[in-house]
Order: C-alpha cells, then structure tokens, then sequence
C-alpha cells in the first residue's frame, strides 16, 4: 500500500504545475516592469499630444478639459438631485450638502433609487433613453415626496466622452462601453436632458452640471482628502482625470491655476500606441465590441471585457487540448458566458478554487482540479494585466503631476471607484503595489469612492450654482456700465451738441473748443533742431528733435523722462515751473547744447486759452493738478519767468502746443491725411482741422485751423447723468476737481482704475468678492492702478470697432503716434520759427 501512495506521489510531483503551461500560453499578457515603464511613457507622450492645440483634434486620449477649476474646499453646500448615468447602475439621488469651512467639511446625506435600463434603451434612440432618464427622475421625485412645485438644482455624472466648453454645455463625443444610442453624437448631452425633462413636464428642474464619473469622482473623495487631485475608474469602462495647470490646456483661455482634465485613457491606443502588446485575445475581444478599433486600452482593463478575454483564452485552450481533456461546451462558445464578476470570483482567496470549479461546471464542463487551477490562473493573469496597465497609466499621470509642480517627490491621493476595483479581491493590493513600485519617491494614497460618484457631482453642482448666482449679481451691479448702440448714438449726438456750442460760444462751455493757431499740417519741409518740452501727466518729458534736410523720415531724437512728485503738482505754480525749469537745465546739461539757444515748443496738455501760437492762459487744471496761481495765467510767460528765474540758460519758446495737437501733426508727418489727434491717456482729449468758418470766435483770414476740444468737459452740464453710475459719482467726488470732467473721468487711465477700485469694494461690501473681507489696501485711493487693468483686460480693438460702428460712413485709419507729441511740438515750433523769420 506504501509503496503504490509513494509511486503515485511521485508521479505527480513529476507531473507539470497546470500554471506553467498557462504562464507559457499567456506570456505576451505578463507585463514586466520595464514593459510598464515603457507604455507609462508612451502614456505620457499621448497625454501631451491631446493637451496641445495643434494634435489634440487627431489624438487618441483626448484630454477634455472639464471646467471643473478646484477640488472641494468645504464651503460648498445645497440640496442637489443627482443623476448616475453610464456605469453599470443608473441612478437617481438626492443629495444634501450642509457646508462647513476649509479642513473642517460640511456632512452630506444621500438618497438613491437605482432603475434598470434595457439593452433595448442603450441600443436605441437617444431621445428615448434620456426620456426613460426623466421619467425616472420624476419617479425619484415622487417616491421619496420631493415638492414638484419647487425649482431643483440638479447635477448630472454622465459617463462618456464628451467635450465641454462650460460645466452646463458638453457634446457627446462618442459612445463607449455598452452604449450606442442613436442621434445624440454631436449633440449637446444637457440640452438634450432639459429637452427630456421639459417632454415628461412637471417638473421644475434646472440642470446646471454635467460631470464625467472620474470627475465626479475625484471631488467626492476630494471632499474628505485635500490631497486627492486625481480619479480614476475601473469599472465597466476605465478611464481617469486630474488637475492639469491650466497653462498647458490650450483648449481654454487663460493660464492662471488649475483645471480637471478628463483623459478618457480608454482611447490610448486606438492610434495603434499599443499595438505590440495587444494579443490575438484583444484581437477577438474588439472584433466582436459594439465599437472596433476603439478604446483599445479600456479593452484590455475593463470590466466589460475582462470576462470576456478569460472565456477566450479558457476556450481557446480547450481547442488546442490544454485543458478538460479538449473538451468545449456550448455555454463556453458563448459571448458573455463568463462576466468580470466570475473572474473576481475565481480568485477568491481560500474559495477562488471551489468557485472556480462551481463555474466550469455552470459552463457544461467536466473540469479536473488542475484544469481548475489552470483556469484560476488565466483569471489571474487577466486581472494582473489590468491592473498593470492602470498602474502605468496612473504613473504617468502623477509623473506629469510631479513634473508641472516642478517637484522631486508628490504627495497625492487617487480617488477611485468602479466595480472591478470594488469586487475584485486582489485588484487594489496589487494596482496599489505597482503604482509604488513604479513611483517610489511618491506618496500615493488611494481612496475608494465608497458613496458612487453623485457626492461630487453634487460639490461640483453646489460650486456652479453659487457661481452662477454670483455671477449674475455681478453682472447687475455691471449693468450700468454696459452701454448699447442707442446709449451710444445719444453719447454721439450730445458730443455734437457740445462741440457746436464750444465752437460757437465766446463764454464758458462745457466742450470748450480751443483755437490751437495751427492751420496746417506738416508737409515735410521741415528742418533745423528744436527742444521739445512735455508736461503732460505724471511725467515731463524733455527732447531734443533734429529734422534732416530733404529726407522726410529722417528724424533723430533724443529724450529724458522726469517724474513729477504730488506735492509739485499740488503746490505753488512758481514752485512748479522752478521745477520745470530745472528739469530743462538737466536735459541741456545731459545733451550738452546749455549754450545752444534753441527754438522750443511747449507741449502743455491742459486747457489753454490761446490768442497767438505762444501764448496761452490755463482755464482750469485737470488730471489731478492743482498747483496755485496758474489759472488764468500765461503758461508760457511762467516758464519763460522761470527760466529767467534760473538765470543759467535761455530758450525762445516759440510755441504752446496741446498733446493732442502735438500727436496729430506728429502722425501727420507720416500720413498727410491725418487730422485728427486723440489721447487716450491719464486724460481724454482730441484735436482736428476745423473748418475757419465754423469758427465763430476768432476772425483769421486762413481757411482751416486745428481746434482742441477739450472734449473730457462733456458733461459737466448735466448732459451725461442719465449714463453715469454711483462709482462714477464717487470717484468724481473723491477727485481734486468734482464735478469737472465728467466725460474725461469715464474714460481716461486716471480715473479707470479707481472706478474698478470702488466696484470691487462694492463687490466685497456684497459678500460676492474676497469672501467679504475689506481690506485696508483696497480701501487705499489710487491702489488699483489703471495699467492693472490693461494687464487683465486684453478685449484692444474695442475703440476702433466701436467708432466703425458709430460712424459707419467714415473710412477711418487708427496711426499710433510712436514718439509722442513732442515731435508734432517741434513741427510746429519748425513753422513758426519760419513765420517769425519771413
Ligand atoms: C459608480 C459611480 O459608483 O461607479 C458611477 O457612481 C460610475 O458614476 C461607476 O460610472 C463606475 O463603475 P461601474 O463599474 O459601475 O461602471
Ligand atoms: C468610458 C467612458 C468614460 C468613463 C469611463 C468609466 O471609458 O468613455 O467617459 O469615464 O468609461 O465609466
Ligand atoms: C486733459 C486735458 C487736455 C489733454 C488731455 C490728454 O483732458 O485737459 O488738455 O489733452 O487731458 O492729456
């Protein structure tokens, strides 16, 4: 009796392991690391190519960008109803979100009420599905007594590939998994949920997000996890998201923070990527999918699938007489005999065997219990492939993470759901150890999304709707400051009123209509060297221009900025132009010409009274100067009084010249049609050739004569009430000359950033900004400098495109004047010199 025990022990022991043979007929599906290591790479690569503007279109992976710009930070909270569409349950919930603040998260309640969905349904007409979606939903609505007379938020976790331009719009890209309802390609998927809702009626619902479940995902585990920045599906289908730097999503503007970026790594591959690790199993498997060709990596992942490769390669052997000594049944012939859920079964630990067997023998066969642990085995090896190939896909992932922050180590967390994930026993050990093994200066953590997607859906919801509403007291508060076509007409037809009254009147006038004694424009005889000086703004700029002889371009100048402090532009007029006069010292000194005695032009952008080319008495400062015993001055006598003062120096100021002036006879000199000069700087302002005879307050024997409008006085008459906003009467009250300049404080870089400034204290005041903080800094006059806003704003062509459309009869060509106005002072000073001398 020993001795047979003993030769049959033997024989056994001589006998192959039933898993060898299998390791041996299964080898091109046992991934090694430097295979992972490999396809993470290529991974990487396919990542890039769908986030650039110029491949995305053709790439495999697509990259969608989700508007989903921050994961949960606590302040989120409402009621939602929530629907699950395109895992393996449908389902609908209710879902409360009670907000708390930072770490310290608000608690959640849900209610779901899973409903089947036919094959039928998913094969046929989209506007059926989504009806059987809303007759659903009313159902939920019904069931749990959820008040049909109330507006409903809703959030909406859709599980496809779509391509999103904000949270409430997506087209359906394609359908995947076990999906291909006809007619909804292209479309917009939450258009075609509201038309459903509005066909079933009843119902007040507003649907105001659609998530893709890895989103969804990421935000649910992102509620209790500040680290979790990535989501990831292993279910029916898989795919994952993350947060990408928005600088790198060339779909969507802007290149501040972050945004979630849906990969759909299903597709990886489909470009043929993987074709070198695809066996003829995957072959089989794709050929005989609702969609060949397609997500070839979901393919050889997911749970849709993973059963069916097992059944293959078990059938497969049987043929070939590897297994139940050759013999196939019909039930193993047949597609979808064996589900992911018999895979997990199988490797049950202490049960995976019986369960094995209990399988079989479901299928018709006959197995032996090596046939069994063979069978275990193809199992085995199916789901280890899976899950190294998520593992080299998440790798790439935290491997771009790390690479964006510019980090040598990453500390994150994976959100993670999905029922392979979920029911298979050894599925997250293993994905867990690979991701560690591949990655291991990072610090991975993995969370299941034990809750289903809706939680986050609903974050996701509770942000847009708070968003939403925000936005649109935003917008209210902005109304004001949006004027339309006929606000402008009027705008239009008042500038006219003002600038025929200016012309005609000889006393005070809102639009004042200063005669400039310029009545030509350049015409390129020009010559000799003039300074030019420059009082404008902030700055005074002096200049030395040459005119070349003969050569029209040929025009050399040299300049010095100087900036001119507050307590100058507030003190005494004396003070004031000493200060001038000093920086004149300094430009002869810097040019060495002290002893040059040039002819000068006097660009002085405030409104003269002039009777002569060289003369000109300040009517009133504007711009925030408020030096004293100016108005009603020369101008020109106090800088020559100045410079007399200096005793160092002289100069013949032959001309007084406004910037406005001194732009168009610049730009002239290079377009001889040029007539018209307009500032748009600190101050607003425009100059053009006005007919003499339209000029009723001066008598000159000339026909034409550039007039300085002063243009910035509109309104100081009332005339612009009707348009002007509560922060443009704060900002005019909080200004040096109230109730001046009304047009001018609309308009120009000196007031723009203060209206800002007090529409963003209001914004705060309201709670819609900062959280509702006030800072003392925000509360600083001048603190929101008006370049800030050319710095946001990038909307240029506005004036141009605007003027087109106001004066659409008029071919007007836009020249920017790039030296400034100090050459157009200088031409002018050039003609005069020549008068003086005649
Ligand atoms: C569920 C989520 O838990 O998991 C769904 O709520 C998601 O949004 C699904 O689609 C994915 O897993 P499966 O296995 O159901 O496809
Ligand atoms: C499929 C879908 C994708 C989804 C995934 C998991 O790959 O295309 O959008 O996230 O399945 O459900
Ligand atoms: C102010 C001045 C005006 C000048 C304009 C642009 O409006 O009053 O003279 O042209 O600013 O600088």
């Amino acid at each position: 009796m020993l001795a047979v025990h003993l030769v049959s022990f033997f024989f056994s022991k001589l006998q192959e392991d039933p898993t060898k043979k299998v390791d041996r007929f299964l080898h091109a599906m046992r991934l090694h690391d430097d295979q992972l290591v490999d396809i993470s790479a290529r991974f990487q690569a396919e990542m890039k190519k769908g986030l650039s503007a110029e491949s995305s279109a053709a790439a495999a992976v697509k990259m969608l960008p989700t508007h989903v710009r921050s994961t949960p930070d606590g302040s989120e909270k409402g009621q939602f109803l929530a629907l699950d569409l395109g895992g393996s349950k449908f389902k609908v919930l209710q879902v409360k979100v009670r907000e708390g603040m930072g770490i310290r998260k608000g608690g959640v309640e849900m209610e779901e009420k899973v409903y089947p969905i036919s094959k039928e349904l998913l094969n046929g007409r989209a506007p059926e599905l989504f009806d059987h979606v809303s007759e659903s939903l009313k159902d939920f609505l019904h069931v749990k007594k959820i008040s049909l007379e109330k507006k409903h938020p809703l959030a909406f976790t859709f599980s496809f590939p779509c391509e999103q331009t904000r949270l409430d719009k997506g087209l359906l890209l394609s359908w995947s998994k076990n999906c291909r309802a006809r007619g909804l390609q292209g479309k917009d998927v939450v258009q075609a949920l509201r038309d459903a809702i509005d066909r079933t009626g009843g119902m007040d619902i507003e649907v105001l997000a659609m998530v893709n479940d890895t989103v969804a995902t990421m935000m649910t585990c992102g509620f209790d996890d500040q680290y979790c920045e990535v989501g990831v599906i292993i279910g029916t289908g898989t795919n994952a998201c993350y947060m990408e730097e928005l600088r790198h999503v060339d779909l969507v503007e802007g290149d501040e923070g972050r945004m979630c970026v849906n990969t759909e790594w299903g597709g990886f591959g489909d470009d043929g990527a993987l074709n070198d690790f695809i066996t003829e199993f995957d072959q089989d498997v794709d050929a005989a999918s609702i969609n060949p060709g397609k997500q070839i990596f979901e393919k050889m992942v997911s749970g849709l699938y993973l059963g069916e490769l097992v059944r293959l390669v078990v059938l497969k052997m049987a043929k070939r007489g590897l297994l139940f000594d050759g013999c196939v049944s019909d039930a193993l012939r047949t597609k979808g005999k064996i589900t992911t859920a018999h895979v997990a079964a199988m490797e049950e630990y202490k049960t995976g065997l019986k369960n094995t067997r209990d399988i079989l023998v479901e299928l018709g066969l006959n197995p032996s219990e090596d046939d069994c642990i063979a069978v275990q085995h193809v199992s085995t090896i199916v789901s280890f492939r899976s899950s190294n190939l998520v593992a080299a896909g998440l790798a790439a992932i935290l491997t771009r993470i790390k690479q964006n922050r510019h980090l040598r180590t990453l500390r994150i967390t994976v959100g993670v759901d999905g029922t392979v994930y979920k029911t298979h026993p050894q599925y997250p050990k293993r994905l867990h150890k690979v991701v560690r093994r591949l990655l291991p200066e990072c610090q991975v953590r993995f969370v299941l999304s034990d809750s289903g997607s809706s939680k986050g859906a609903a974050l996701v919801t509770a942000v847009a709707q708070r968003l939403a509403s925000r936005k649109q007291q935003v917008d209210d508060t902005l109304a004001p400051f949006r004027l339309n076509q006929e606000q402008l007409q009027l705008v239009k037809a008042r500038m006219r009123v003002g600038l025929e009254a200016g012309l005609k009147s000889k006393g005070p006038s809102a639009v004042k209509m200063l005669p400039s004694y310029v009545y030509h424009t350049p015409d390129g005889t020009e010559r000799g060297k003039y300074l030019a000086l420059d009082l404008g703004g902030t700055n005074f700029r002096a200049m030395l221009v040459k005119f070349k002889k003969g050569l029209q371009n040929n025009t050399r100048l040299y300049h010095k900025i100087y900036t001119i402090p507050l307590e100058i532009m507030q003190g005494t007029g004396e003070e004031l132009f000493d200060h001038l006069a000093q920086y004149v010292s300094d430009f002869l000194d810097y040019m060495g010409i002290k002893k040059a005695h040039l002819p000068a032009g006097f660009t002085f952008s405030f409104p003269c009274e002039q009777t002569a080319i060289d003369t000109g008495i300040l009517v009133s400062w504007t711009k925030g100067f408020k030096a004293t015993d100016c108005e009603g001055h020369d101008v020109v006598n106090m800088l020559r009084e100045a410079i007399k003062r200096r005793n160092e120096y002289d100069l013949d100021i032959v001309a007084l010249v406004n910037d406005t002036v001194g732009t168009m006879m610049s730009c002239a000199y290079e377009d001889p049609q040029c007539e018209v000069g307009l500032i748009a700087g600190t101050g607003s302002n425009v100059c053009y050739m006005e007919e003499l005879k339209n000029i009723e307050k001066i008598d000159v024997e000339m026909s034409k004569m550039c007039i300085n409008t002063e243009w910035g006085g509109l309104g100081d008459d009332g005339s612009l009430d009707d348009i002007i906003t509560p922060f443009d009467v704060e900002v005019d009250q909080n200004s040096v000359n109230p109730g001046k300049q009304r047009f001018e404080k609309l308009t120009s870089g000196m007031y723009l950033g203060e209206i800002v400034r007090q529409v963003l204290l209001d914004l705060t005041r309201g709670g819609l900004l900062f959280r509702g903080r006030v800072t003392e800094t925000l509360k600083t006059p001048g603190i929101f400098q008006t370049k800030y806003l050319s710095q946001i704003e990038s909307f240029s062509g506005v004036l141009q495109e605007t003027t087109r459309a106001l004066a659409p009869q008029c071919n007007v060509t836009f020249l920017p004047s790039e030296e400034g106005s100090g050459k157009g002072a200088a031409l002018i000073t050039a003609v005069a010199r020549q008068k003086q001398n005649c």
